[in-house]
């Protein structure tokens, strides 16, 4: 077992949810693995493939065992995890803390121990914890460290990745379980609403930091409305609003978990789940915390602003609102003063253009749910 942590910095994979509900098969993981290997989403980092919900029989076994359907996984879960680390992924599963999952299957309530030495025997890297159908006696943090405790025990390193939706003041006490990452908002639906709505929130609590990543869930990216699962496929989004929405997720640094199709992916989608700028700005060895710097006459635009390491900084301008608009950020905000010398040379990730050294400000006009990102260095004029 190693003593760093597993991801440190913000896992990135697939997770079968958004898209399959539980409409999910080994054929689907296999496949999927292929399709992500020979796309080059594997080499771009993405490396978690996860099974979510409805994987399981619907009771356990004699022994109190989870198993797999074996209608969906003919040959087993152990099968299912040799095929994707052959390929040179890792495998998530789903569990979850009460005595049923959200989709009605066997819960680890009482069964932790039993379940995290399964998922180990399984080949299991990742395990995904939901929170539905537990004791209301309980608290959250209370049975989050029972699977942790369980988890730091199996003989095997799997990645906690706990989803309780956010509540009970989880950023207080979530690094307490082990857990590397934590969900902090409800579930997230393949609408431009739901994605403003999750990106607002999280922006609210700026708390993501090295050790422990805070998750604003599965990527809609893609999905254009096709999903199975009646829970998240609205009507879906333009391509403007799904590179806002990756450009958002991956400069806040969320788990970057992709939730469409990646056999069918369109290829504009694929350009931009493997931009390069974006994802270097995303696995910033320092997994610096965002701030946000406010445009002036705008209350819908808003900067993001992200140190890296070496002294750059990422700047990704948000125009949430129904309109067009022109954003101006001045560079005071940033800390940078008229005096100081310095100026920003801008590179923008999205068109992969270098539009020059700026002094004092800097501005662009953008779309409606249009966003730009940049990747800035301090220079000397
Ligand atoms: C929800 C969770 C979703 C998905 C679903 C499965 O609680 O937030 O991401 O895992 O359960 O039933």
């Amino acid at each position: 077992m190693q003593n760093q942590p597993l991801s440190p910095v913000p896992p990135m994979g697939w997770n079968s949810w958004n898209t399959f509900y539980d409409q999910i098969s080994e054929e689907l993981i296999c496949e999927t693995a292929d399709a992500m290997a020979d796309k080059g989403l594997l080499s771009a980092g993405y490396e978690y493939l996860i099974i979510d919900d409805c994987w399981s029989m619907r009771e356990r076994d004699q022994q109190g065992n989870l198993t797999a359907d074996p209608e969906k996984f003919p040959h087993g879960m152990k099968y299912v995890a040799d095929y994707v680390h052959a390929k040179g992924f890792k495998l998530g599963l789903y569990a979850c803390c009460g005595v049923r999952t959200c989709a009605g299957y066997p819960g680890s309530f009482e069964h932790e121990f039993q379940d995290a030495a399964q998922f180990a025997e399984w080949g299991v890297d990742y395990l995904k914890y939901d929170n539905c159908h537990r004791p209301a006696s309980i608290p959250s943090e209370i049975l989050c460290r029972r699977m942790g405790m369980a988890l730091r025990n199996c003989g095997r390193d799997i990645l906690f990745a706990v989803c309780q939706w956010g509540t009970e003041n989880v950023r207080e006490w979530i690094r307490s379980t082990g857990a590397q990452t934590f969900r902090s908002t409800v579930d997230i639906q393949d609408s431009w609403k739901s994605i403003e709505k999750i990106a607002l929130s999280r922006i609210e609590h700026p708390c993501s930091a090295p050790g422990c990543f805070d998750d604003m869930d599965i990527l809609v990216a893609g999905m254009y409305g096709r999903g199975m699962n009646p829970e998240t496929s609205m009507g879906g989004c333009t391509e403007e609003e799904y590179r806002t929405h990756f450009a958002l997720w991956a400069t806040l640094g969320s788990p970057l978990m992709i939730g469409c199709d990646v056999r069918t992916m369109p290829e504009e989608i694929l350009a931009l789940l493997t931009n390069r700028d974006l994802l270097s700005i995303h696995q910033d060895p320092e997994c610096g915390s965002c701030y946000k710097a406010a445009v002036y006459g705008n209350p819908d635009a808003f900067v993001l602003v992200k140190p890296l390491r070496g002294g750059d900084y990422a700047l990704g301008f948000f125009n949430f609102s129904d309109v067009p608009a022109n954003l101006t950020l001045n560079f005071w905000d940033l800390g940078l003063s008229a005096v100081s010398g310095r100026g920003l040379r801008f590179h923008d990730c999205l068109s992969n253009q270098d539009p020059g050294i700026f002094t004092e400000q800097f501005s662009v006009k953008l779309p409606s749910h249009g966003c730009g990102v940049y990747r800035c260095q301090v220079v000397g004029l």
